[in-house]
C-alpha cells in the first residue's frame, strides 16, 4: 500500500471509531442570553460538557462542538462528564459524587436517561437531566436554572435511590464545570475576624486547588465561597472572561479547581464532605446546594452587575424594596448601658435624622447577667437591672421620638454560664467524653433537634408577639462548631456524620417559620463581622454585616471586594470611631451601601453634628440610586492612590460618584487623575455637584459646568482629590 492509501485509511478508521462524531448523540444546551452550557452524550451514553462560554446564534451548531477538542486519551476521556463519578476505574478526575451502595459495592456509573425542560413562574428556564447507575437503581437529577437576562446560572443535583437498603454519599457535590481555556487565574478570598474578603490572585497550574470550609457556622470566617475564575488572562473591569459566584450553602463548602491533564478546568463544587458522610434512604431524596454564577465576556464589572442584579431581582429578601438607617449602640456602650442610657441615645438617633435605633449586645440575662460576653446568651429576658421596664418601654420611647426600634440577637449559641445551658444541656453540641472547647466563651446549640429549632424560632416569636412593632433585627453568630457532637442525631440514631448537613438545614427551617409568620421585617444578617454571607441565607435577610472592621480606609478595600458578589442595598456599612480618617472620610465611605451609625451620637460636636446631618439627608436623596442602580468601579484601590465607584439610574439621568484617597503618603496639592465614569448616555449632558461638602468648605470645581456623557465617559471627571480633600461625592445628573 502506498502511503497515501495508508494515510486515506487512516482517515476512514478514524471517522469510523471516532463516537463523538458519528454515535447517536443527545445535545443539551443550557442558555441565557450570552452564555451556554452544553451537554452531550457519546457512544457509550455518557453526558458530557462540550461547551462552556458564549451562547452560539445558532444551536445546531453546538452538535459539532465536542469534536472539536480531543478530549479522548485513555483515562482521561472522562474529565468533561456532566457530573464525574468515584468508582469507575477510567475516571481520573476528582468526583463530584461517590458511594457506597445498599449491599457494599462503591462503583459508579451513570448514564444518561432523560431529560425535561419547563419555564419556572419568575421566567428562568430550568432543566432536569436525569442520569442513571448502569446497574443500580440509583440516580442523579442534574438541575440547572438559567436566568436569561442576568446571565446567571443555578446548578445543582438531586440524589435518590430505590435500592434495598440505605446508600452511603460518602461525596454528593452540587455541580462540576468544565472549562476549555488553557489558562487559569483564581480569586479567592482569605480572612479573619476583622479582615475579611483579603483577595488573593493564583495562576492555577495542573492539579488540584481547593478553597474550603470546615467551620460548621460562621464559614466564612477564614475563607469565602466567593470567587473569580478568569480565563486565558485574569480578568480587567471591562474586559476578559471570567466566571464569578459561589456555593451559596451556610456550612461546610468546597470548592475544587482541577487543571486537567489537558491543561483544562474542572471544577466541583458542593458540601464539603469532610466528616459527612450521608446515609440516604430508599425512597428519599438528597437536594445539594445550588451552585450560582454568572460569566461575562466583558470582565468583572459585567460579570458583577448580572450577580447584583440576579440577587436583587430573586434572591436577596425584599431587593427590589428599601432599607432602614440606624443608629446602632455597640461601640458607643458595648454591655455598659441601662434604659435611660439608651433613651438619651434614642434623643442622639432623633436629631442624626437616621431611621432606627438598634440596640445591640448585652440587654439580657439574669441569674447570669450578660455583662460581657462570657454569660448569659441563651437566657434572652431582658435583664431587670439594666432594663426594668423591658423592651416594650423601648420600643414605646423610641416611637414616642419618632423612630423604630431594632434589637440584636444570637439565638443559635449558648454561653456554659446561663440558665438555658443549666437546663437543656441536650441542646448544646458537646463531646460529653471531651473537655468543651470555647469560641469567645459560648458553644453552639444543636439545630439538628427540632426542640432546639422551636427554641431559635420561639427567641424572635416572642420578640416579635411582646413587641409587635418592633421594626428590626440583627442575627449574630459568633462560634463556629467545636464541639462537634449531637445528642440528639445519637438518640435517634442517626450518624454524627450528617451533623454538619443537618445544621445547616436546620437553620434554615427556622428562618422558613420566621420569615412564614414575618415575611418582610427587615433582618441583617451578621457573624462576628462578615462570617456569613451566602446567598441562601439572605432569601431570608435583607442585609448582612460585611466586617467588624469599620476602618474606613481598610473598609473601602473590603466593600470594593465584597461588591464584585453583591449589591449595595444588602452591605451595611457604619460609620464608627475606628481609624485616623476625618469624619467625612467615614461617612463617605459608610454611605456606599446601607448606611448607618455606631458613635456616640450625642457627643458629636456642633459642626460634625451638622455635617452629619446634611450627609443623612444627602443619602436620602441619593440611596435609591446606591441600592437599585447599576455599580461600575472605576479606579481600583490595589492599583492606584485612590479609589472611584459609581452608581447609575435605570434611565441612566443620575449617577453618585464616591471618590476615596487611599493612599496617604504624601501626595500633596496635586490632584490625582481624572477618572472615567461609565454607565452614562454618551449623547446626554450632565452638570456635576458636590456632595457631603464639610462645614464651610466650597465645592472643588465650578459646578455650573455642563459635560457630556461621551466627554465624561473618555475624558473623565477629576474629583480633585488630595491630602486636604481626602474623600469626594459627586451627584452626576442629566439635563
Ligand atoms: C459581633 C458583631 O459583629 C458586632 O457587631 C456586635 O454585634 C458583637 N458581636 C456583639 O457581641
Amino acid at each position: 500500500m502506498n502511503s497515501f492509501k495508508l494515510l486515506l485509511l487512516a482517515v476512514i478508521c478514524s471517522i469510523a471509531i471516532d463516537p463523538v462524531l458519528h454515535a447517536q448523540t443527545t445535545a443539551i444546551p443550557i442558555e441565557t442570553k450570552n452564555v451556554a452550557i452544553v451537554l452531550q452524550t457519546d457512544k457509550n451514553n455518557h453526558l458530557k460538557i462540550v461547551h462552556t462560554g458564549r451562547a452560539l446564534a445558532s444551536a445546531t451548531d453546538y452538535e459539532t462542538a465536542a469534536a472539536a477538542y480531543r478530549l479522548t486519551s485513555q483515562g482521561a476521556n472522562l474529565n468533561n462528564a456532566a457530573y464525574t463519578v468515584a468508582g469507575i476505574n477510567n475516571n481520573f478526575v476528582e468526583p463530584a459524587i461517590a458511594v457506597v451502595h445498599a449491599d457494599g459495592n462503591n462503583s459508579l456509573d451513570l448514564v444518561y436517561e432523560k431529560q425535561r425542560m419547563t419555564t419556572t413562574p419568575e421566567g428562568a428556564t430550568l432543566t432536569v437531566v436525569t442520569l442513571k447507575d448502569a446497574v443500580y437503581p440509583f440516580y442523579v437529577d442534574l438541575c440547572f436554572k438559567a436566568w436569561k437576562n442576568e446571565d446567571v446560572i443555578e446548578q445543582w443535583t438531586e440524589i435518590r435511590h430505590t435500592e434495598k437498603g440505605k446508600v452511603t454519599l460518602n461525596k454528593y457535590a452540587s455541580a462540576n464545570v468544565y472549562l476549555f481555556d488553557d489558562r487559569f487565574y483564581l480569586t479567592s478570598y482569605n480572612g479573619n475576624w476583622a479582615k475579611e474578603m483579603q483577595p488573593e490572585l493564583t495562576q492555577l497550574k495542573q492539579g488540584m486547588h481547593t478553597i474550603e470550609s470546615r467551620l460548621g457556622t460562621r464559614e466564612n470566617l477564614i475563607g469565602t465561597q466567593n470567587f473569580m475564575l478568569a480565563m486565558d488572562q485574569p480578568a480587567t473591569e471591562t474586559t476578559g472572561t471570567v466566571l464569578m459566584g459561589q456555593l451559596a450553602w451556610n456550612g461546610n463548602y468546597s470548592i475544587q479547581f482541577e487543571t486537567d491533564t489537558y491543561k483544562k478546568m474542572h471544577l466541583v463544587a458542593g458540601i464539603n464532605p469532610w466528616q459527612s458522610a450521608y446515609e440516604l434512604k430508599p425512597g428519599s431524596r438528597f437536594e445539594t446546594p445550588k451552585f450560582i454564577y454568572t460569566i461575562s465576556f466583558n470582565g468583572t464589572g459585567t460579570g458583577s452587575r448580572n450577580l447584583q442584579r440576579w440577587l436583587r431581582n430573586y434572591q436577596l429578601l425584599d431587593g427590589k424594596g428599601e432599607r432602614l438607617t440606624l443608629l446602632n449602640n455597640w461601640e458607643a456602650t458595648y454591655f455598659n448601658f441601662d434604659q435611660n442610657k439608651l433613651v438619651d441615645l434614642f434623643k442622639g438617633a432623633k436629631d442624626l435624622g437616621v431611621d432606627l435605633f438598634l440596640l445591640d449586645d448585652g440587654w439580657f440575662g439574669n441569674k447570669y447577667p450578660r455583662n460581657s460576653d462570657n454569660a448569659g446568651l441563651g437566657d434572652w429576658q431582658e435583664n431587670k437591672k439594666k432594663l426594668p421596664d423591658g423592651i416594650p418601654y423601648l420600643v414605646n420611647e423610641a416611637g414616642k421620638q419618632g423612630i423604630k426600634f431594632g434589637i440584636w440577637i444570637e439565638p443559635e449559641m449558648v454561653n456554659p454560664k446561663s440558665e438555658l445551658y443549666e437546663k437543656h444541656l441536650d441542646w448544646v453540641l458537646r463531646e460529653e467524653k471531651r473537655p468543651e472547647i470555647y469560641f469567645r466563651n459560648q458553644m453552639v446549640l444543636d439545630l439538628t433537634n427540632p426542640e432546639a429549632q422551636d427554641f431559635v424560632f420561639g427567641v424572635v416569636d416572642n420578640l416579635f408577639k411582646k413587641n409587635p412593632s418592633l421594626a428590626f433585627i440583627k442575627w449574630d453568630c459568633n462560634a463556629p462548631i467545636f464541639n462537634g457532637h449531637s445528642k440528639y442525631l445519637e438518640k435517634n440514631k442517626l450518624p454524627q456524620s450528617h451533623l454538619y448537613v443537618e445544621y445547616t438545614r436546620g437553620l434554615e427551617k427556622v428562618l422558613q417559620r420566621i420569615r412564614a409568620k414575618y415575611p418582610k421585617v427587615p433582618m441583617m444578617l451578621c457573624s462576628g463581622g462578615g462570617g456569613r454571607t451566602d446567598y441562601t441565607l439572605l432569601k431570608y435577610f435583607t442585609e448582612f454585616w460585611l466586617s467588624d472592621d469599620t476602618d474606613p480606609l481598610e473598609r473601602v478595600f473590603i466593600q470594593w471586594n465584597y461588591s464584585y458578589y453583591y449589591p449595595a442595598i444588602a452591605m451595611c456599612n457604619h460609620v464608627t470611631e475606628w481609624g485616623k480618617q476625618p469624619l467625612k472620610y467615614r461617612v463617605d465611605v459608610a454611605s456606599m451601601g446601607k448606611l448607618g451609625f455606631d458613635i456616640k451620637a450625642n457627643d458629636l460636636k456642633p459642626e460634625d453634628k451638622a455635617f452629619c446631618q446634611q450627609a443623612i439627608k444627602n443619602y436620602n436623596g441619593f440611596k435609591d440610586i446606591v441600592w437599585h442602580g447599576d455599580l461600575y468601579r472605576l479606579k481600583n484601590p490595589y492599583e492606584n492612590d485612590m479609589a472611584s465607584l459609581m452608581f447609575v439610574n435605570k434611565e441612566r439621568t443620575k449617577s453618585v460618584v464616591f471618590n476615596y484617597l487611599t493612599n496617604w503618603r504624601y501626595v500633596g496639592d496635586a490632584a490625582l487623575d481624572p477618572v472615567k465614569l461609565q454607565g452614562l448616555d454618551p449623547a446626554k449632558k450632565y452638570k456635576i455637584k458636590e456632595l457631603n461638602v464639610y462645614g464651610n468648605q466650597k465645592p472643588g470645581f465650578d459646578e455650573s459646568k455642563v459635560y457630556s456623557g461621551d466627554y465624561l465617559m473618555n475624558i473623565g471627571f477629576n474629583p480633585n482629590i488630595n491630602l486636604r480633600r481626602p474623600s469626594v461625592v459627586l451627584s452626576v445628573e442629566a439635563l
